[in-house]
């Protein structure tokens, strides 16, 4: 038998044939670190490695930062498959089809709400992701979107207010009036459990004005903002963004050379969706672009039931490689270290001395396993505050005491 490692005791993990840091450190070969308290408290050469209670070992297979997914939406009810199906045959992805899924999670209790989000966030782990965003926008009116970020806020600190999600259909005849409501009572009840604001700017959803009006009001409730922006066509999403100092752009789908510059010349993060362009058909953005412009990038699931029901970081990522053109390195640095800048978390996203203890084993000497075996699990282990929370059945590892 052996002993379960606990943030109660001092954790090395050994025999890491190749360790991604996502630092100035770069990559690490026959590296170790010891873990303390949740965090990592050493990181070096494993010929000089100090001891600790408990030793577990990597078998010599490669260890990356635990997966940071700056964009899902998790609180919701119902699915879209019939749309999906349509789509694939031909049919255009709009705005509208959040409608669906709004009458259905305006319908569900709390129980089945809540249920949706602990089964989606086992998925989320399980594919390595140890830090999520969750947003509303699937209520859309006070009491909706402020039980949404109710539910979500039990099971992150990143939630988001997304009542600007699109105008419901109540609202259809005065869209002027629903941002009124948006930047009054709903945010007024839901800017307690959130900590962003996000809108949705794009056609068929809320115009520049609108979205400026929306964001402005989140900061000045004390929310930080970020943007759904340039998913469907190029708009000012992107430029507002930037005016903003949002976190992150999100989609970036249309961009232009003053875009991509802007984005450049900010703090904003362009986050990438492979599985909307997917799941709608729809272009992919030119990531390279904005890499060679020194753009940085993160990638995210944006896990919905409409445009992207994925809650899988690898098979993002491959989709990133083949389709985005970024490098095997460049989509696991966005997918790591970009995903926490789009977060502005730094405790997060690399492994570093005072980070996080969040990192994944890979059944893989190399993180270009990600892309290179696509649909294939390499997750092999998943830790999470220093805590082992996902161990793949054909995961052989196992800890001893030390010393
Ligand atoms: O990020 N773009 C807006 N929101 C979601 C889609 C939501 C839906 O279709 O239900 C997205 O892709
Ligand atoms: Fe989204």
């Amino acid at each position: 038998m052996t002993d379960s490692p606990s943030t109660t005791s001092s954790i090395l993990i050994t025999d890491i044939g190749l360790l991604s840091t996502q630092t100035e450190r770069g990559d690490i070969e026959d590296a170790a670190f010891v873990i303390e308290g949740g965090r990592i408290a050493w990181i070096g050469a494993q010929s000089s490695a100090p001891s600790a209670d408990i030793r577990w070992s990597a078998s010599g297979r490669c260890v990356i930062p635990g997966f940071v997914d700056s964009h899902a939406h998790l609180v919701f009810a119902g699915e879209r498959s019939a749309e999906f199906a349509a789509r694939m045959a031909g049919q255009s992805y709009s705005a509208g089809g959040i409608a669906s899924t709004v009458s259905a999670t305006r319908a569900a209790s709390d129980e089945e709400l809540q249920r949706t989000v602990a089964a989606l966030v086992a998925e989320l782990l399980a594919s390595g992701v140890t830090t999520f965003e969750i947003k509303s926008g699937y209520g859309l009116t006070v009491h909706d979107e402020q039980r949404s970020l109710s539910i979500a806020s039990d099971f992150t600190p990143e939630t988001t207010f997304l009542g600007a999600h699109v105008v419901p259909a109540e609202f259809r005849d005065d869209p002027g009036g629903y941002v009124d409501l948006v930047t009054g009572d709903m945010l007024d009840s839901c800017r307690v459990h959130a900590r962003w604001v996000d809108v949705f700017c794009d056609r068929g959803a809320f115009d520049g004005d609108q979205a400026r009006a929306i964001l402005s009001a989140g900061i000045e409730a004390g929310l930080l903002p970020r943007v759904h922006a340039n998913q469907l066509q190029h708009g000012p999403g992107v430029q507002l963004a930037v005016e903003m100092d949002a976190a992150s752009a999100d989609h970036c789908t249309y961009l232009d050379d003053a875009d991509i510059d802007a984005l450049a010349n900010s703090q904003t993060v362009a986050t990438v969706l492979p599985g909307a362009e997917f799941s709608t058909r729809s272009p992919y953005p030119d990531a390279r672009r904005m890499l060679d412009a020194g753009v940085t990038m993160a990638i995210a699931t944006d896990c919905n039931p409409g445009s992207s029901f994925t809650t899988s970081m690898p098979w993002c990522i491959s989709m990133a490689v083949r389709e985005m053109h970024m490098t095997p390195a460049e989509a696991v640095t966005a997918a790591t270290l970009g995903g926490a800048r789009a977060l502005r978390r730094d405790d997060v996203g690399r492994i570093t001395q005072g980070a996080r203890a969040d990192f994944i084993v890979l059944d893989a000497p190399s993180p270009i396993y990600l892309a290179y075996r696509p649909g294939v699990n390499v997750i092999a282990e998943v830790w999470r505050n220093g805590e082992l929370v996902e161990a793949n059945s054909s995961s052989d590892k196992e800890a001893s005491a030390d010393g």
